[in-house]
């Protein structure tokens, strides 16, 4: 039996996704550097002749323009790092492997702690304390470039503005076509912090699997706008995508299918080891997510004993058990047996254990077919295993109907429970699904997506505040912001990016700069100067005609 699904669950039926999926590779979602309005030439914005002009996205907490000659690139730059730098040094390398292709420099990275010498790049920490965890301060001059930071991942983060300050063309992968007539960068300085400590993206790697070199495309691009977290939809009703050594079936059951009856895939543990090495380099944590009790047919399909033996959707359900299709709220793990918090504990002290990050997120939502007793006592003990393996639990926000720790964090999506986690002390992460859910269409011809919380043009996706968004909350109750990126329509990274590109640059702002430094306006021009530096990238953009090109 099919059970029905509510107006905020709706997310696709078999029929439309079928249509969908038709459609998904049709025209500009899968076709690099295409629009619905054809092919967008590629014209490289002229460099910068002020820092007043810049097209920093997110923009900066302040910039003050300098007069005089700007700092030029040149085949004689050296990157300066200091002696025994750590990841100072590890941080100024990043930035030469950064600029090298498209300048052909060799731009060595020197280890000195004395006046560095006329025209380096110098990478060091230090500056005030009011910068915090992740601000910098970066000075151009004629003379040299400076970026000075509390911590490394601020050294991280003014690397990504120093490298958005040169002309575009420093984004191309090879110097065989000389993309600038001169690498320059204007004078003056900038001083910058993030408004908020989460600024998150999550990929839903369970309804299509997204494979390693998948995921790392999506990190570079978190990177590059600063953003710090990546959550990872790790398992689903349709597919379980993380090895688990005591329950091996979850992946060789679970693990081989998704939405449309491809064949899925998991991540090994080396390979989610690498994934979190991979993101730790770009200063972003990992946080993993194994959605319980509901949303877990493929852990039920691969231990049948996980259930309560209730009917499953049966016309979705294939001769192996799994489930290719897309409705929600109809799986659960049966609450009431001991089997069932045994398999909680297994699965939490193994990702915990391979997880360097403070998070674990439950997930928690979309639960049909159990009582609220039996959803709240579910995830209170859930929570107590979260803690007891030193992880700080994150749930979507029905889980503030369950007794939570004030640590514990709630993660808005439909906005109807998140101030019941507010009320017992828990910060929320805003992730609002009709401005933050990538997975909604721009307009209403948008090939892939769904449309269930509306349409999500850019400007949407922009122009709200996370903080007074739910009438109530306060500053310090909001943790950050996250745009998820469901892909119940979304089969690889080249369609992802479509989804994503510019609204995840919108919602990085969004996270990162100062409410009173944010317009609409000035996004809408500094966000256009981007679209050279993907084209460079191979990063595929939906063209919203919102912008300027
Ligand atoms: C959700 O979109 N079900 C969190």
């Amino acid at each position: 039996m099919m059970i029905p699904h509510g107006v905020r669950m709706n997310r696709l039926s078999t029929a439309r996704l079928a249509a969908a999926l038709t459609l998904a590779c049709s025209v500009a979602a899968c076709n690099p550097v295409q629009s619905p309005r054809g092919p967008i030439p590629l014209v490289m914005p002229p460099p910068l002749t002020t820092l007043g002009a810049h097209r920093l996205v997110p923009t900066p907490v302040s910039v003050t323009p300098d007069d005089g000659a700007p700092f030029v690139l040149t085949a004689t730059t050296a990157i300066v790092v200091p002696v025994g730098g750590g990841e100072a040094s590890r941080v100024g390398g990043m930035l030469a492997a950064l600029l090298r292709p498209a300048s052909g420099f060799v731009l060595p990275v020197a280890a000195g702690d004395g006046a560095p010498p006329r025209g380096a790049i110098v990478v060091r920490l230090g500056g005030p304390a009011s910068l915090g965890p992740e601000g910098y301060e970066l000075t151009v001059s004629a003379d040299s470039v400076r970026i000075v930071a509390v911590e490394p991942a601020g050294l991280f983060h003014g690397v990504q503005t120093f490298r958005q300050l040169l002309p575009a063309g420093i984004e191309g992968q090879h110097h065989a076509v000389r993309m600038a007539s001169a690498w320059t960068v204007p004078p003056g300085r900038i001083v910058d912090r993030p408004r908020f400590a989460w600024r998150g993206a999550m990929l839903d790697v369970a309804r299509h699997f997204f494979t390693v070199y998948e995921v790392k495309q999506y990190i570079d691009l978190l990177a590059m706008y600063k953003m710090n977290t990546l959550h990872l939809h790790l398992s689903d009703d349709q597919g379980w995508r993380i090895q688990i050594d005591s329950w091996p079936k979850l992946t060789t059951v679970g693990g081989i299918t998704e939405v449309g009856g491809g064949p899925g895939g998991f991540y090994t543990k080396d390979e989610y080891a690498e994934l979190v090495r991979f993101a730790g380099q770009r200063f972003i944590t990992i946080v993993p997510e194994i959605d319980m009790p509901g949303h877990t047919h493929a852990a039920i399909a691969s231990y049948p004993e996980l259930g309560c033996s209730k009917p499953t959707p049966a016309t979705q359900t294939g001769t192996a058990g799994s489930y290719t299709g897309t409705e929600v709220g109809w799986s659960t793990l049966c609450p009431d047996k001991d089997v069932t918090y045994r398999f909680v504990d297994d699965v939490v002290r193994e990702i915990s254990a391979m997880t360097p990050g403070a998070y674990f997120h439950v997930g928690g939502d979309e639960v049909q077919g159990l009582t609220a007793e039996q959803y709240a006592s579910f995830v209170e003990r859930t929570q107590e295993i979260v803690y007891k393996y030193g992880k700080t639990m994150v749930g979507w926000e029905e889980v503030g109907k369950a007794r939570l720790r004030p640590t514990s964090i709630a993660q808005q999506w439909k906005s109807d429970s998140a101030l019941l986690a507010l009320r017992q002390g828990a910060k929320l992460i805003a992730s609002p699904a009709p401005k933050a859910y990538l997975d909604m269409k721009y307009t209403p011809t948008t090939e892939l997506g769904l449309d269930w919380a509306g349409l999500v043009e850019l400007r949407t996706a922009y122009d709200w505040d996370p903080v007074t968004y739910l009438p109530g909350v306060a500053e310090q109750s909001v943790i950050g912001v996250e745009a998820p990126l469901w892909t119940e329509t979304v089969q690889n990274i080249t369609a992802a990016q479509y989804m994503t590109v510019p609204r995840l640059p919108a919602i990085a702002e969004v996270g990162w700069s100062p409410a009173s430094e944010r317009s609409w306006d000035g996004f809408r021009a500094r966000i256009a100067a981007h679209a050279p530096r993907w084209r460079l990238l191979g990063i595929n953009f939906y063209p919203s005609p919102q912008v300027d090109w």
